[in-house]
């Protein structure tokens, strides 16, 4: 079974970026296990001073659900040509931890015009050791068309997009 942990970059409830991720839930293979994460809205800001030998709370359950998954799928929106303030405090407690280096990553991103958005994390991610898999990397054209979960996983092109990058994902994350 291969395990893979699935970060949004957006809090919003119905969010394309969370979205996309519930569609990949969907569309996994048997062998293939995603679970969202959820705590990105309750961690606290990040401040070095609290990440010596106890860290909070809130971020030791989070190292060990990035330590515990064999590789992470990140679906994250732009925000003022940057990364969304909650999404980089996330990822700067992850700069320090043993459980994130050589994690392999898949990036997806919803909007085409969000055209900084996957360079911007493949700066940060690879500065962090991350092993993202660009060649199983996507965008989806999915902004304004409303699409749920379910809508996505059955459009043939979005679904089928989203299967064949999942597959090569998995792939990389079990050839090595
Ligand atoms: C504060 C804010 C700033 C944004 N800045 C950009 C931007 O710089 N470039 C862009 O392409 N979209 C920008 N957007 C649009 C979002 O990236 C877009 O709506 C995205 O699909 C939202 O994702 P979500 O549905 O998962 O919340 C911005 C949206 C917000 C709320």
């Amino acid at each position: 079974m291969t395990k893979l942990l699935a970060l949004s970059g957006s809090l919003r409830a119905v969010s394309m970026n969370k979205t996309v991720l519930e569609a990949c839930i969907k569309l996994a293979p048997a062998e293939v296990d995603i679970t969202l994460y959820n705590g990105l809205a309750g961690l606290p800001p990040f401040n070095p001073d609290l990440d010596g030998d106890n860290p909070p709370k809130k971020i030791v359950t989070l190292r060990k659900q990035i330590g515990a998954a064999d590789g992470l799928v990140i679906s994250c929106p732009e925000y003022a040509h940057g990364i969304p303030g909650s999404f980089k405090n996330m990822l700067d407690w992850l700069v320090s931890c043993v459980e994130f280096p050589e994690k392999p990553v898949l990036l997806i991103n919803t909007s085409p015009q969000s055209e900084r958005i996957i360079p911007l994390l493949m700066e940060v991610l690879m500065t962090m050791s991350a092993r993202v898999v660009s060649n199983a990397s996507l965008t989806l054209p999915l902004k304004g068309r409303k699409l749920d979960a379910d809508g996505i996983a059955r459009n043939a092109e979005f679904g089928g997009q989203l299967r064949d990058s999942l597959a090569s994902f998995v792939d990389a994350i079990n050839a090595v």
